[in-house]
């Protein structure tokens, strides 16, 4: 009997052929998924988006992703240094953030981003700087609340007057009307959030 060698290497018969079935093409079993995008959470000073992500990180960094936070507080001592807290200053803070974010997610990371953007308008142009791989988590916590857990002061001093244009005290914030996931962190205790936003993105995301 002749064989020759297939494409896989293995010697067959000169008369077997495959039978390829149309419903079983490693196409159709591959996992499209993506490992890379942006993870952004938005919600009101105090409501937990850098406690959120931190925690979220480091779990997701044991199983595999490659994420890396980009934190609204570590953008203000450098590259967002020389911006104030106006609605253009935010504006543009959101601007360079999605920039950012849109660049290392094509350098092929999981970002997750933690900062207020309390404007509709700027998120929805992070949206579109960012693309389809953008996923907005609103992380709903009262301004009550925010204010009774103050981690760094911060709404003490706005209350004194201290600090103009504090998001929540003197300056609105536009809640999401339709974000991707929406965490109550005033009722979920924060490793209930945390599974919430690490299940969500491991229904989105594979690992890198
Ligand atoms: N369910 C929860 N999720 C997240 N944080 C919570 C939760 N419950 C209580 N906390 C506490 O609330 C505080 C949230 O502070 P955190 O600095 O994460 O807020 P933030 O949204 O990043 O604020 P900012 O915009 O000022 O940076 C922390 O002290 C955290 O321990
Ligand atoms: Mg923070």
């Amino acid at each position: 009997m002749k064989l020759d060698l297939n494409t896989q290497g293995n010697r067959v018969s000169s008369n077997v052929k495959a039978f390829s079935s149309p419903d079983a093409k490693p196409a159709a079993l591959a996992d499209t998924r993506p490992s890379a995008g942006v993870i952004w959470l938005t919600g009101l000073s105090g409501a937990g988006k850098s406690t959120l992500c931190s925690l979220a990180s480091a779990r997701l960094r044991t199983r595999g992703y490659r994420t890396f936070i980009i934190d609204g507080d570590t953008l203000r001592t450098g590259l967002n240094s020389d911006l104030g807290f106006s609605a253009p200053d935010r504006k543009e803070s959101v601007r360079r953030a999605a920039y950012t974010a849109a660049l290392l997610a094509d350098a092929g990371l999981l970002v997750l981003v933690a900062l207020i953007a309390p404007f509709a308008a700027d998120r929805a142009r992070a949206r579109e700087i960012i693309g389809p791989h953008y996923h907005e988590v609103f992380v709903n916590a009262g301004i009550e609340v925010c204010r009774r857990r103050d981690p760094k002061g911060l709404y003490r001093r706005a209350l004194n007057g201290e600090l103009p244009e504090f998001t929540g005290v003197s300056s609105p914030y536009e809640a999401p009307a339709a974000p991707e996931l929406m965490l109550d962190s005033c009722n979920q205790p924060a490793a209930e959030c945390v599974t919430l936003l690490i299940d969500y993105i491991a229904r989105r995301f594979v690992p890198g």
